[in-house]
């Protein structure tokens, strides 16, 4: 079945549902033997990295806490711009505490670079990346990403919580955008 709609339409399937559920396994299997007896706290951006939260905790069978950043970030419709306004902060102190971010992808590594410099100045005891997708240029950006799902060419792509103008998060597989149309 094809998802069209008058303005967007979705091309290739780049990850399945099934795909999806095979890499979420995997990571949170990862973590669990990194993280044991040091009950991580997941830091995840919303909005697009909340249905890989709730999947990727459901893979995790050691104690853990969770908790949620809300960033905008100041760029055009499909790029970031790395700076970003916090829109809503955590509710928790993760001073002296295992942080794990969790992110749907990593294009420029801006935003990340961003999080990173500012969730350092609070003192956690660790600070890690666990990211859903990353495209090339993240390489390129200098951080370290300790845990990621799968790479994927410089693409836009949305279903799984990753959006474009706020549509498509539901989609139960990420599949490319091809065409910004009526813009
Ligand atoms: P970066 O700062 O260039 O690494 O971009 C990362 C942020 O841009 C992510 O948190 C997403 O919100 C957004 N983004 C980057 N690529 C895509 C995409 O292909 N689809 C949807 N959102 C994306
Ligand atoms: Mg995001």
């Amino acid at each position: 079945m094809s998802h069209t709609s008058s303005q967007y339409e979705l091309g290739e399937i780049l990850l399945s549902a099934e795909e999806i559920a095979e890499v979420v396994g995997r990571l949170g299997r990862e973590i669990c033997a990194d993280y044991e007896r040091k009950q991580p706290v997941l830091v995840n951006l919303l909005k697009g990295g909340v249905v890989f939260l709730a999947d990727l905790m459901r893979q995790m069978t050691i104690p853990h806490h969770i908790d949620f950043l809300n960033v905008s970030s100041y760029g055009n419709n499909t790029s970031s711009s790395g700076v970003v306004r916090i829109v809503q902060d955590l509710s928790s102190n993760i001073e002296g505490r295992h942080v794990l971010v969790v992110e749907d992808v990593i294009d420029s590594g801006r935003t990340l670079t961003y999080i990173f410099n500012m969730l350092r100045l609070r003192s956690p005891k660790s600070l890690e990346v666990c990211a859903l997708l990353r495209k090339p240029p993240a390489l390129k950006s200098g951080i370290s990403m300790k845990y990621v799902g799968k790479d994927i060419p410089s693409v836009f792509v949305v279903g799984y919580g990753l959006d474009y103008q706020e549509n498509f998060r539901n989609l139960p597989y990420i599949a490319k955008l091809l065409h910004y149309k009526n813009l």
